[in-house]
């Protein structure tokens, strides 16, 4: 069977299917922004966000409807030929380029990277590009937002589950070294209902990212305040024994 590439960053229909129609649900996406909008507000900052590896534009979309002024960017054009049909509707600007090297004019009090699109980044040089990249288009006092997976916690069990209207799931995390949590594969098999078996099958590789090494690199390029969440709960910071395998680190310029 031919293993496939970054196949759902193809179809960005089928990428919504599953993450956005089943997985995280509209509920999930809105309690992010809600809980990005909740900080915005205590830190007094100007409604207008950048959001690097932005997808398909949800989150842009409920930011837009809060009144925010809202740029994306994605190394993917597909993905935002689906973000600019969602985002019809309002002002909203999208990108594509690499978050490693892409310029940008304007400068934004807000940036954020939502739900593991830095996880993609291959080496140690690239997350340093990347943030440095990130750091530079900020206003002064401006936030960054950060929201990745780290391994440790990652279940690596081999899960099946019904993703989507007649679309089932088998994934699994494979770390490759177990001594370094940060390299692992995720591999992904598509099964439709009626459909003569495996549909498609994918491969991700994508290096996890120890929340206290990103932090260690956020201060290395300038940031200050750095903080590490448990999955936007803004009262619960991680530690090196916590449990998550979603972490939020905000830092401030
Ligand atoms: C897991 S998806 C997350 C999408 C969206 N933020 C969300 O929460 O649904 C990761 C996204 O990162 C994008 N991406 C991966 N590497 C990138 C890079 N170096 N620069 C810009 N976008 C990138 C992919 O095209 C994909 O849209």
């Amino acid at each position: 069977m031919m293993v496939e590439k970054f196949r759902m960053y193809k179809e960005p229909e089928l990428y919504d299917d599953i993450y956005f129609n089943v997985a995280r649900g509209l509920n999930k996406y809105s309690k992010e922004v809600n809980a990005i909008d909740d900080l915005v507000n205590q830190c007094g900052l100007d409604k207008r966000v950048i959001d690097f590896c932005c997808g398909t534009g949800t989150h842009l979309k409920l930011f837009s409807d809060l009144g925010y002024q809202c740029t994306g960017v994605d190394i993917n054009n597909e993905m935002l030929r689906l973000a600019k049909i969602k985002n019809k509707n309002n002002l909203s600007i999208f990108y594509q380029g690499n978050i490693c090297d892409i310029k940008i004019k304007n400068k934004f009090p807000i940036a954020i990277s939502m739900y593991g699109g830095f996880n993609y980044l291959e080496t140690e040089k690239d997350v340093k590009n990347a943030l440095t990249n990130i750091y530079s288009i900020l206003e002064d006092d401006g936030i960054f937002i950060l929201d990745t997976r780290w391994a440790k916690n990652q279940p690596i069990d081999v899960m099946l589950e019904k993703r989507g209207r007649d679309l089932y799931i088998v994934r699994q995390w494979v770390l490759k070294e177990p001594d370094n949590l940060r390299d692992a594969v995720y591999k992904i098999a598509f099964i439709k209902e009626g459909a003569d078996g495996v549909l498609m099958y994918e491969e991700h590789h994508q290096n996890f990212l120890d929340p206290i090494y990103l932090r260690t690199k956020m201060i290395d390029v300038g940031f200050k305040n750095v903080k590490i969440y448990d999955n936007f709960d803004w009262e619960k910071e991680v530690n090196k024994n916590s449990s998550t395998w979603r972490t939020v680190i905000m830092g401030r310029k």
